[in-house]
C-alpha cells in the first residue's frame, strides 16, 4: 500500500469516528408517552412509610370526587404510615385501566377503585385482585366479585326513597323527566331501577322524557331544553346527582317554567342545599363517598383481619325542613 492511500485510509476511519461522537452527543427529541398510558409515579420511600394505597379514581371533574380526593388524603394523614397516591381516569376507562395496571406495577399495598364504567373496568380489577392486591371498589361497582370488599351506599334503596318522596309531592298525578348518569355506571341502573319500582306503580305518574346527562351539569341543562321542547307539561325532574339537578333547574328557569316543578337529586352537594334551604329545590339525598372507611378497611385488610364482603353506607333526605343541620361540601 502506498502513502497516500494509507493516508485517505486513515482520514475515512477518522471521518467515521467523529460521526459516531456526534450522533451519540446530538440531543435526543423528548419521548411522550403513550397516549392512555398514567403517568409513571416513583413509590415514596422511607421509614415512616409502611402502607401505600393507590386510588384509581374515575374523574376530578365534579365537587362530589374532588371532596372524595380530600376527604381520603385526610383519612390517609392521619394515619401514620400510610401513603396515599391518587390517578386522575380523566373520566375516560382507558385511562382508568392504564391507572390500574399502573398500580399493580408500582406494588402498591392496596389497591382502591371507583370504576368509571363497570364492565369495561372488570378484567384490570380481576387482575389486581388475582394478583393477590387487596382490592377495595368505592361507590360503584365492577361485573364480577373477584375483589376484596365494595364500600358504599344503596343506590337502589337512594332510588326508592326519591321515588317515594316525588309520588308524594306529586299527590301520585304528573310528568317526569328522569335524567341518568353515566349509562354503563352501577349508581346509574340502580338509582333508575329502585325509582321505578315505586313511580311506576302510580297509573297517574309518567316518566315522560329519560336521557343521560352523564353525572355533569351542561350535558344535564341540554337534556332539559330538549325536554322542555318537546312537552309542554313536566311537573318534576329526577336528576341521578345534584349537578345534573341544578343544571335542569337553570334550564327550566331560563324557559321561565321552573315554578312549581319538583326537583330531586342526589349527592348532598352544598350548592344543592343552598337551593334547597332557598326553596329553588326540592330535596337531595346524601350520597357518603366512603373515602375514610376505605383508607380504615384497607389497614385492617393488611392487618390480617377479615373484613366483610361489602360495607353499606346510610344516606340521609335533605329538604326544607329536614336535616337542618346538614351542610354539604
Ligand atoms: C360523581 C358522581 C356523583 C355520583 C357518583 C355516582 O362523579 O357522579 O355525583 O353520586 O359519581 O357514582
Amino acid at each position: 500500500m502506498n502513502k497516500k492511500r494509507i493516508l485517505k485510509m486513515f482520514a475515512a476511519i477518522a471521518m467515521l469516528g467523529l460521526a459516531f461522537v456526534w450522533a451519540c452527543s446530538k440531543p435526543q427529541p423528548a419521548k411522550k408517552p403513550p397516549q392512555n398510558v398514567a403517568p409513571k409515579q416513583n413509590l415514596p420511600t422511607g421509614e415512616s412509610i409502611r402502607y401505600i394505597f393507590g386510588f384509581s379514581q374515575c374523574t376530578f371533574e365534579d365537587p362530589w370526587r374532588i371532596n372524595m380526593n380530600k376527604q381520603m388524603e385526610k383519612a390517609a394523614s392521619d394515619n401514620p404510615g400510610v401513603k396515599l397516591v391518587i390517578a386522575n381516569g380523566e373520566n375516560r376507562n382507558d385511562k382508568q385501566i392504564a391507572d390500574v395496571e399502573n398500580f399493580m406495577v408500582m406494588g402498591v399495598k392496596v389497591l382502591v377503585v371507583s370504576p368509571r364504567e363497570s364492565a369495561p373496568l372488570t378484567p384490570a380489577v380481576e387482575k389486581a385482585f388475582d394478583a393477590k392486591i387487596p382490592v377495595i371498589l368505592l361507590d360503584r361497582k365492577t361485573g364480577s366479585d373477584k375483589y376484596t370488599m365494595f364500600i358504599g351506599a344503596s343506590n337502589l334503596e337512594i332510588g326508592k326513597e326519591a321515588g317515594k318522596y316525588m309520588a308524594e309531592k306529586l299527590n301520585g298525578k304528573g310528568n317526569i323527566v328522569e335524567i341518568e348518569g353515566i349509562l354503563g355506571a352501577t349508581p346509574t341502573s340502580e338509582r333508575s331501577s329502585g325509582f321505578h319500582q315505586i313511580i311506576d306503580t302510580y297509573p297517574g305518574i309518567k316518566v315522560i322524557y329519560k336521557q343521560p346527562g352523564d353525572y355533569k351539569r351542561s350535558p344535564a341543562l341540554h337534556v332539559m331544553e330538549n325536554a322542555l321542547q318537546a312537552h309542554d307539561q313536566i311537573d318534576a325532574v329526577y336528576a341521578h346527582n345534584d349537578e345534573m339537578m341544578i343544571g335542569a333547574y337553570l334550564a327550566a328557569k331560563s324557559a321561565g317554567r321552573e315554578k312549581g316543578m319538583v326537583f330531586v337529586g342526589i349527592d348532598g352537594q352544598r350548592e344543592a342545599v343552598d337551593m334547597i334551604r332557598q326553596g329553588l329545590l326540592n330535596a337531595t339525598f346524601v350520597y357518603p363517598n366512603g373515602s375514610k372507611e376505605a383508607i380504615e378497611y384497607g389497614l385492617k385488610i393488611l392487618k390480617g383481619a377479615t373484613v366483610p364482603k361489602q360495607i353499606q353506607l346510610p344516606t340521609t333526605r335533605v329538604t326544607k325542613d329536614e336535616a337542618l343541620d346538614y351542610k354539604g361540601f
